[in-house]
């Protein structure tokens, strides 16, 4: 979608009390960490770190947000994985669209009905009741909130795991607080979950190097070339939290920059340190090679991430799984 009307409508989710509050959200990320690491710490060994924790935060975090019960999330999960799966066919896509539409379509009819204190109600209460938007520009903002909003910070959790257990000696950085965003940072610049090329057309003339795209060209854009450029980013390879990320493009950039960073960051600065620091000896349970990455979709992701960890001085093997 293209100004005027886009601007129109991200206005309506960037001025949201969600997006210009993200700080508030701090304490409620913090209690679903919590609540999830102690869920997991009781768990026999190894567990899905996937499964428990880097998707389950997310979707957590984002059911609270859109004021839906958790018990729905299986309906947006698996529409999030086929719409974004490369491999899927059409028809299969469409009809998690339409699944997507269809659900969030009875979401903003119970939210106008009973309106609550959450992000659907307030598009419901300040813009739909009112005449500003449609119902379908509601569910049109919904569908990417709901599903972008989940799994492209899961993956970028998990992968950021993944990470920290291969560069081992940044892993310390996560007990000071005022290291963790130069860390983060750096991880999502090292990742870039949004790894399909995003799609423009030139509005006018644009000299790249010794190529001039003409104004009405396409042009496809591939963040994560753009994030290992050696240009802007020496030895690019490299995971370096002082090398100063903060310019990488993981978030895009210009008018569809994405307005859920904020909330992202967040999630990612309190898990992190949460999760290494609950679970001390934090390992892969199997060799690298055997973790399954997410090939055939449009988000760099992991697939499962099976984790052993050092269980607490004193406690029984009672419930620890063979391996
Ligand atoms: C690590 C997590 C995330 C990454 C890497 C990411 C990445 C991106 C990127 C690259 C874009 C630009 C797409 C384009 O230019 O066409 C984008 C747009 C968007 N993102 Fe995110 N995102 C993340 C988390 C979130 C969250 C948590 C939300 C919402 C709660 C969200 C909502 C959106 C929306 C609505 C757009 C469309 C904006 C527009 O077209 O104006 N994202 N995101």
């Amino acid at each position: 979608m293209d100004a005027p009307e886009h601007t129109e409508l991200r206005q309506v989710v960037v001025r949201s009390a969600l997006m210009t509050g993200v700080e508030r959200l701090r304490p409620l990320i913090r209690r679903h960490v919590d609540e999830l690491l102690a869920e997991l710490a009781r768990l026999p060994q190894p567990v899905d770190l996937v499964e428990r924790f880097t998707l389950a935060l997310p979707v957590r975090v984002i059911c609270d947000l859109f004021g839906v019960p958790i018990e729905d999330r299986k309906v947006f999960e698996r529409c999030a994985v086929i719409v974004a799966r490369r491999s899927a066919p059409g028809i299969e896509v469409a009809a998690a669209y339409a699944s997507l539409t269809e659900y969030l379509g009875r979401l903003v009819d119970a939210k106008n009905e009973k309106p609550a204190d959450d992000l659907v109600s307030e598009l419901v209460v300040k813009h739909y009741r009112t005449g500003r938007i449609t119902k379908g520009q509601v569910i049109g903002l919904g569908l990417p909130l709901l599903t972008g909003g989940h799994a492209t910070t899961a993956h970028q959790l998990a992968l950021s795991v993944v990470s920290l257990l291969r560069n081992r000696e940044q892993v310390s950085l996560l007990a000071d607080p005022a290291s963790v965003p130069a860390l983060v940072d750096e991880l999502l610049r090292h990742l870039t979950v949004v790894h399909f090329g995003l799609r423009r057309v030139a509005v006018e003339d644009i000299a790249v190097g010794a190529t001039v795209i003409r104004a009405g060209e396409g042009v496809v854009l591939a963040l994560q070339s753009a994030n290992r450029d050696p240009a802007v980013f020496p030895d690019p390879e490299r995971l370096d939290p002082t090398r100063g990320s903060r310019g990488h493009v993981a978030f895009g950039y210009g008018a569809h920059r994405c307005p859920g960073q904020g909330l992202a960051r967040a999630e990612l600065e309190i898990a992190l340190p949460a999760l290494f620091h609950s679970l001390p000896g934090l390992r892969p349970a199997v060799p690298f090679e055997k973790i399954t990455f997410e090939e055939d979709s449009l988000l760099y992701g992991v697939r499962d991430l099976p984790v052993l960890w050092d269980p607490p001085p004193g406690a029984s093997d009672c419930g620890k799984r063979s391996e």
